[in-house]
């Protein structure tokens, strides 16, 4: 017996007209949907033209309009989880047919639409309450360890581009939630091959998903690759990478029409003292930092508060201690066993790396420790260390001498040095503070402060209900206070 559409159709004095319609209106009551997921996108234009050849609508965007959702290798559970999300786009909710490629291939074959049974159908399975596709991931970065590499990079990339650029407009709440995102992708164990995957993750909005989705589908997001080209962020790219020039200042300076670093550099008046010396070392300083460089740089640096202090202790932090093999500058955390013996430590070991003449660049900042409305301070890029932000000199070793003959070998490289002078007792707090990320180091005072009532910075923890600051002798302790399980430098890469 013919299934029940054909048999209408067999009958009907419109059959014979309806195949030398046109093609868009043959099936007016079938708009297909090709998800390319599992399909790929050469196949799903394949597909298309061949369905289209033979008079069938195929929508190119999934809308309200669709009525058969077709996917290859899907579950159903995954094609549930995908309508959910796809539909979540959209403001009505047409709930389309989910099919599998055997009621597309066998449509084709009868060349017109077949009805779709419980074969085709990938909607059987009851849906569970708990998605097997989604993961469960505690919501702040300061819960979960994040590795430096991972499986997602091009998904997260492309939503930091997105949290970059939201920095450059100033819009702080847009930065961090793209940034979560981001930062959630990397902590995943796996890959994420289709939208569902993120069913139930946190900080997974309908903007993140939309570019997740768009990335899967088509391998790149047009929102994305518009603000990599766009003058504003390249501009703002550019000025911000200067040392001394901050989001504002690169602001102001895009909108009185600045567009290059010559340009910048024929207005020295306008310049600050650090910024000039950022434009002078503009080509080294962009040139990323290797981990032979930052260990050499140890070496120095160790060198010289020998000579001043040799009790002290030199410390690698900021990037190259969450693991890193490149850094924008080396960050390095000076203290000394004694409370109070690292007193005026700081201009002494500068002086003495002056007279080496390693010096290019420095900004002092003096100590505020004995300030408390400092110590106190909730703001969270203020701390009240002992610090200078350098431009060191760092002597290249010489190359072999058959490496490009034709180009004198640079003999030093400019390279950002920052140097903290940190108390013993505060030491493991400096440490947690200044080994980063920036956005893990966010997480865990938003933590603190909204789940444990406490304030964290790179001093100490208070309790502001007790009045009371806890002592820790690592960053383990610290994280056992807040009743965080102890996560390891190299797993702090949110
Ligand atoms: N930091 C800080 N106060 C500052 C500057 C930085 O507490 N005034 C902290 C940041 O929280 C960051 C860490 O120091 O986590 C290192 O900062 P930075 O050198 O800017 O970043 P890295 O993570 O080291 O990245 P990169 O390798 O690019 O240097
Ligand atoms: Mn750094
Ligand atoms: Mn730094």
């Amino acid at each position: 017996m013919l299934p029940k559409r054909r048999r209408v159709r067999a009958g009907s004095p419109h059959s014979a007209a309806a195949s030398s319609a046109p093609p868009a209106a043959r099936f007016p009551s079938v708009a297909i949907y090709l998800a390319e997921p599992r399909m790929g996108r050469s196949r799903r234009a394949f597909l298309t033209r061949l369905a289209r050849s033979k008079g069938f609508r195929v929508l190119d965007a999934y809308s309200s309009e669709v009525t058969h959702v077709v996917m290859e290798q899907t579950s159903a559970q995954e094609a549930i989880c995908w309508r959910k999300n796809m539909d979540a786009l959209l403001s009505s909710c047409p709930q389309p047919a989910l099919l599998d490629i055997s009621w597309f291939t066998e449509s084709m074959a009868a060349g017109q639409p077949v009805p779709e049974e419980g074969r085709h159908r990938l909607e059987v399975a009851e849906p569970r309450k708990e998605p097997l596709c989604s993961v469960t991931m505690p919501a702040y970065a300061c819960q979960r360890p994040t590795p430096l590499t991972h499986h997602n990079t091009i998904l997260s990339e492309a939503l930091e581009t997105l949290a970059e650029a939201a920095g450059f407009e100033g819009n702080e709440g847009r930065l961090l939630a793209f940034s979560r995102a981001a930062s959630l992708l990397k902590s995943l164990s796996c890959p994420v091959t289709s939208l569902s995957q993120l069913q139930g993750l946190p900080h997974f909005g309908e903007h993140s998903s939309r570019v997740v989705q768009e990335l899967l589908e088509r391998g790149t997001c047009e929102e994305v690759e518009q603000v990599r080209c766009s003058e504003r962020y390249q501009t703002m790219k550019l000025f911000t990478q200067v040392f001394g020039v901050g989001v504002k200042t690169a602001d102001r300076w895009y909108q009185e029409g600045l567009r290059t670093l010559d340009e910048l550099r024929e207005q020295p008046q306008r310049l600050t003292q650090q910024q000039k010396a950022g434009l002078q070392y503009y080509q080294d300083l962009s040139t990323p930092v290797g981990r032979a460089e930052a260990e050499a740089l140890q070496r120095l640096v160790e060198a010289a508060v020998r000579q001043t202090l040799p009790e002290a202790t030199v410390t690698l932090t900021g990037g190259f201690r969450r693991g890193k093999l490149q850094g924008h500058d080396v960050d390095f955390l000076i203290t000394h066993p004694e409370e109070g013996q690292e007193v005026g430590l700081l201009p002494r070991v500068m002086s003495y790396l002056q007279s080496q003449g390693l010096v290019l660049y420095h900004q002092y900042h003096c100590s505020h420790l004995g300030d408390s409305a400092y110590l106190l301070s909730k703001n969270y890029t203020m701390d009240a260390f002992e610090r200078s932000f350098c431009i060191l000199c760092l002597p290249q070793p010489p190359r072999a001498a058959l490496e490009e003959p034709l180009h004198p070998c640079p003999t030093q490289k400019a390279v950002r040095v920052d140097l903290v002078v940190t108390p013993n007792s505060q030491f493991p707090f400096a440490l947690l503070g200044w080994t980063g990320s920036q956005l893990f180091e966010r997480e865990l005072r938003r933590f603190s402060r909204r789940e444990k009532g406490l304030w964290l910075n790179s001093h100490g923890l208070f309790d502001p209900g007790r009045k009371t600051f806890f002592h820790a002798t690592s960053e383990e302790d610290i994280f056992r206070f807040l009743g965080l399980k102890y996560i390891p430098p190299e797993q702090r890469n949110a």
